[in-house]
C-alpha cells in the first residue's frame, strides 16, 4: 500500500544553524524559508537525490511541534511521510487494521498541497506516520 519514502521532517531548534549545517556541511540543496501559517510552523525542503528532508521550526504561539523541541531541546524526527496511491483507501484499511488516524479521521492538505493523514506513533514503533497522496 504505501509507496515511496515522501520525506523525513526533522524538527529543529535553530532554523539558521539547521540551513548552514544542511547547505554547508552536509553540502545538500536546501530551498528557502517557508511560512506555513495554517501548520504552526515555517518548513525548509531539502531536497536528495532519492528523497527529501524537511526542517519544521515553531511558527506563532500554537505550534504544533513547540511541545516537541520542548520535550527534545537539540531537535529531533518529528516524523516520515510515506506516499500512497488514494488516501481515502488507505486510511479505511488502516482503520480496519486497527490503526488509529490523529484528528477527525479526514485529510488535511499538507505542506505540499496535496492531502496528508497522520497515524498515531503508539500504533507504529513510536514513529509519527505521515501518508501524503501524490
Ligand atoms: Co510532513
Amino acid at each position: 500500500m504505501i509507496g515511496r519514502l515522501n520525506h523525513v521532517a526533522i524538527a529543529v531548534p535553530d532554523l539558521d544553524a539547521a540551513i548552514i549545517l544542511y547547505r554547508d556541511t552536509l553540502g545538500a540543496d536546501v530551498g528557502a524559508p517557508q511560512d506555513e501559517p495554517d501548520h504552526g510552523v515555517t518548513v525548509v525542503f531539502i531536497t536528495l537525490p532519492n528523497t527529501k528532508i524537511e526542517l519544521l521550526y515553531p511558527l506563532g504561539d500554537n505550534s504544533p511541534i513547540k511541545g516537541f523541541l520542548d520535550k527534545n531541546p537539540s531537535g529531533g524526527i518529528h516524523h516520515i511521510c510515506y506516499e500512497v496511491d488514494d488516501i481515502l483507501v488507505a486510511r479505511d484499511h488502516l482503520l480496519a487494521s486497527g490503526a488509529r488516524v490523529l484528528g477527525d479521521g479526514n485529510p488535511k492538505t499538507g505542506a505540499h498541497g496535496k492531502p496528508v493523514l497522520f497515524l498515531h506513533p503508539k500504533d507504529f514503533n513510536g514513529t509519527l506516520v505521515e501518508l501524503e497522496q501524490v
